[in-house]
C-alpha cells in the first residue's frame, strides 16, 4: 500500500482564473498553494515519490509575461518552502533542462537540492522545462549499450499512478517511459482546487485497480485451469 510513485499533471490553472475573471497568473499562484497541500498530504497517503509537472518544454511558447510569472512563482516557492522541506524530510529534486532557466532559479534549485538531500520521507521531483521525449533521448545518448533496467534507472522510477486534473486526458510529453504501466486517474477538478481529499480519492481508486502488468490475475488463472 506504501511507497507509491504518484505523478501529477497539474492542469487547469488558467481556466480556474478565467472562470473568476482573474488573470491567468492568479490561477498559477493559487496552484502553488495546491502544490503545498499536496506535498504535505502525500507521505501520509503512502506516497514516497511525487513528480509534479510544473513547466513543460513546450510551455516556453506561452506569452513572455506568463512565462516570467511562472519562473518567479517557482523561485518564490523554493525560497518559501525549502526550510519546510528540510523539517518534513522532503528531498527536492528538479528534472528537466536547466540551461534555459533564469540563473537565479537554477541557483535556488541547486541550493534546495543540496540542503534537502537527506530527506527520506518524500522524494519530491519538480519537472521544470521538462520533455519526456528529450529525457529519453538524453538517456540513450548517455549510454548507447544500455539495458532496459539501466535505462529505467537513468530516467527515474516507474510511475504507479498518474493523475491529471482539469478533465484533459493526455500525457503531454510527461514521463512517457516511466508511465508504461501506470494507472491513470483523470479528474475534472481544476488544479488550484485540488485537495488532500482528491489525492486520497485518486489513491483509493488506484488501490481498487487490478494491476496485472500484462499477466493474468492469480485468481483468474486458477479459475481457468
Ligand atoms: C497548467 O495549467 C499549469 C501549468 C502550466 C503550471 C503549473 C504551475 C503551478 C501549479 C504553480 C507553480 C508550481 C510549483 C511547483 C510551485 P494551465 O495554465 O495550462 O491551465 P489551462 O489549461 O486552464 O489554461
Amino acid at each position: 500500500m506504501n511507497n507509491l510513485h504518484v505523478a501529477i499533471i497539474m492542469d487547469g490553472n488558467g481556466r480556474w482564473a478565467n472562470a473568476r475573471g482573474l488573470p491567468r497568473v492568479a490561477g498559477h499562484r493559487t496552484g502553488a498553494d495546491a502544490v503545498r497541500r499536496t506535498v504535505e498530504a502525500a507521505p501520509g497517503l503512502g506516497v514516497s515519490v511525487l513528480t509534479l509537472y510544473a513547466f513543460s518544454a513546450d510551455n516556453w511558447r506561452r506569452p513572455a509575461r506568463e512565462v516570467s510569472a511562472l519562473m518567479k512563482l517557482l523561485s518564490h516557492y523554493l525560497i518559501r518552502e525549502t526550510d519546510r522541506c528540510i523539517e518534513n524530510g522532503v528531498r527536492l529534486q528538479a528534472i528537466g533542462r536547466r540551461d534555459r532557466l533564469p540563473a537565479a532559479l537554477v541557483s535556488l534549485l541547486e541550493d534546495a537540492e543540496r540542503r534537502t538531500a537527506l530527506g527520506s520521507k518524500l522524494h519530491l521531483r519538480l519537472a521544470i522545462d521538462y520533455s519526456s521525449r528529450q529525457a529519453i533521448l538524453d538517456a540513450v545518448r548517455r549510454d548507447r549499450a544500455v539495458t532496459e533496467e539501466a535505462f529505467s534507472k537513468s530516467l527515474g522510477p516507474d510511475v504507479d499512478l498518474l493523475i491529471r486534473t482539469s478533465g484533459e486526458q493526455r500525457l503531454s510529453d510527461f514521463l512517457l517511459w516511466e508511465c508504461a504501466y501506470a494507472e491513470m486517474v483523470f479528474t475534472r477538478r481544476m488544479w488550484p482546487d485540488f485537495s488532500e481529499d482528491d489525492l486520497s480519492a485518486a489513491i483509493e481508486e488506484y488501490h481498487r485497480r487490478d494491476r496485472r502488468f500484462g499477466a493474468v490475475a492469480a485468481e483468474k488463472t486458477l479459475r481457468t485451469a
